[in-house]
């Protein structure tokens, strides 16, 4: 996988990096963005709920939910590249989308729902339809050349694809449009017009739910109906952006059974879908410091080394057992690789090994941008970085 190449190319307007949780997903973006606009290109990046001293180092000090232009030193000399930072706010995103498509005093009463207050802010899939949506906005902006999307701290990548669709589902959903079918159809009439029997199942539902959680959904519902031509149309909008030429997804994992299978199925999906794959990142891998000597070798030099008891030989066979460690670890993180090669031998790899510390400053962010975006060696170990161990 050459990113170098991709976050380069002019063709290339949207990169959207997913995974499972914890992967790495955030940094991965930002170091790209970085690299994108030092390649002269001008990036804006949407990060959700990055860490604290991340943020910080982007100039990120308060959800502000719109872009901020990140001082860069080395990119004043007149080079064309920029780069733009934003944390999402999920709920100020969804704010501004009542507000632009009601009249003021309609907006006023949906933002004053307890039931919108929820959903805005706590409902499953409500973070990433409005990643979606800020994505959307951004792009018809048409002040950036590349946008790079991180996404939501999911559980599963997929969610990023189906939370939308399955949230528009619900609120567009045949449950929500009887249970507000009354307050829809107006009062009395709308009664008659539903007639008894659903009248016993509503004041079931209300009984279960609470009548006054029931009302505010039927307000909230029936004053979305008239703003905007329903969330499913709207879902299907932003996910159609997704398809379009100069979209590239880049999956995000670690050498773990859990998150190479969440992998997996993410690449599934996008074949599925006709969406394109930039390739998988396999972020936090631990090659060794060297492949001459195998863990077997060096157990038995451990253990050599401490029973002739000299001067050193404890701290030696430690140093010994820790390379032990490291190779068996590389070595099957190296299978899991393998594993997902095989049964995905399309897709490009590139390996980022763990550093010592977090990512977290502007030069952690270049350090990780330069491994992405590098040549297919690394120059000090030789190790291809498409690999965990070199081939033997
Ligand atoms: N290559 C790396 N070496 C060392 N630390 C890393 C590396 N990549 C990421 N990290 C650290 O791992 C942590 C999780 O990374 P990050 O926040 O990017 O993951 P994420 O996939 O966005 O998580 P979430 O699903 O919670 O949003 C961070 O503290 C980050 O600094
Ligand atoms: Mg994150």
């Amino acid at each position: 996988m050459d990113l170098g190449a991709i976050v380069a190319d002019p063709g290339t307007r949207i990169i959207v990096c997913c995974g499972a949780g914890g992967v790495g997903k955030t940094t991965t973006s930002a170091s790209l963005a970085l690299a994108a606009a030092e390649a002269g290109r001008r990036v804006v990046v949407l990060t959700i709920d990055p860490a604290r001293r991340l943020a910080q180092s982007l100039g990120l000090e308060e959800l502000d939910n719109e872009p901020r232009r990140v001082h860069l030193p080395g990119l004043d000399n007149g080079s064309p590249g920029e780069l733009h930072a934003m944390m999402l706010d999920m709920k100020r995103t969804f704010d501004d989308i009542v507000v632009a498509h009601s009249t003021p005093e309609r907006a006023e009463t949906i933002l004053e729902n307890p039931f919108y207050q929820t959903l805005s802010s706590s409902f499953a899939g409500t973070q990433e339809y409005m990643a979606m949506e800020k994505l959307g906005q951004l792009r018809a902006a048409d002040t950036w050349d590349l946008i790079i999307v991180d996404t939501p701290p999911s559980r599963s990548a997929l969610d990023f694809l189906d939370a939308p669709g399955r949230m528009s589902r619900f609120l567009d959903g045949t449950m929500i449009r009887l249970l507000t079918a009354p307050a829809r159809a107006g009062g009395r009439a709308g009664m008659r017009l539903v007639g008894a029997g659903f009248m016993v199942f509503s004041r079931i539902i209300s009984k279960i739910l609470g009548g006054q959680l029931l009302r505010d959904i039927s307000a909230f519902v029936a004053a979305l109906d008239t703003m905007f031509g329903g969330f499913r149309e709207r879902a299907t909008a932003t996910y159609e952006l997704l398809r379009q030429p100069g979209t590239s997804f880049l999956v995000v994992a670690v050498p773990e059974p859990d998150a190479l299978r969440e992998a997996s199925y993410f690449v599934d999906r996008l074949s599925a879908e006709g969406m394109p794959l930039a390739g998988l990142v396999l972020n936090r891998t631990h090659p060794p410091a060297t492949t001459l000597l195998s863990s077997t070798r060096a157990e038995a030099a451990a253990e050599a080394v401490a029973e002739t008891g000299g001067e050193g030989s404890a701290l030696a066979a430690a140093a010994l057992r820790v390379h032990a460690e490291r190779m068996a670890l590389a070595g099957r993180e190296q299978r899991l690789a393998d594993r997902f090669t095989s049964a995905h031998p399309e897709v490009g790899v590139r390996t980022v090994p763990a550093s010592a510390g977090d990512v977290h400053d502007l030069d952690d962010l270049r350090a990780m941008g330069a491994v992405l975006t590098g040549p297919d060696d690394d120059p000090t170990s030789a190790t291809p970085r498409t690999r965990v161990l070199p081939p033997r």
